[in-house]
């Protein structure tokens, strides 16, 4: 019994890392592929932008600020708070420098 709350106090102090940013790493990359996408792909209106594009800490910064198009507009008049809150924990979660560096199609 006493191994058995060790191990899940042990599980819950690893969770607790990610639960903090909220989000869903799932439906993050549905609305980064669906809406961030349909701009930032190579010849799409805006430069190509994918998880690596950044670093966890530069991710974090930049949804931190919550600015877009060079601070021309705010971050969640793409897309709703909540999912901004998961587009980015997909980003930083598949950041240049995270444990399962992503792509998404390019
Ligand atoms: C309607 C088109 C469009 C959509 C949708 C869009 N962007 Fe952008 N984005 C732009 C343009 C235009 C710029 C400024 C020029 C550039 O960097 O290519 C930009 C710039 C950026 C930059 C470079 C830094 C900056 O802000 O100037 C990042 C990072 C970025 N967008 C991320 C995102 C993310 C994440 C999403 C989805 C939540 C998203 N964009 C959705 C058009 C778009």
């Amino acid at each position: 019994m006493r191994n058995t709350l060790k191990v899940l106090s042990l599980i819950a102090a690893l969770v607790a890392p990610l639960a903090a940013e909220g989000g869903s790493d799932t439906k993050g990359k549905f609305f980064f592929k669906k809406t961030c996408k349909s701009c930032h792909t190579s010849g799409g209106s805006a430069k190509e932008v994918t998880p690596l594009s950044k670093t966890q800490a530069q991710w974090k910064a930049y949804f931190a600020a919550g600015k877009h198009k060079k601070g021309a507009e705010k971050l969640d008049t793409v897309l709703k708070p909540e999912q901004v809150k998961d587009v980015q924990t997909f980003l930083v979660n598949h950041a240049s420098d995270s444990p399962q560096p992503e792509t998404c199609g390019g």
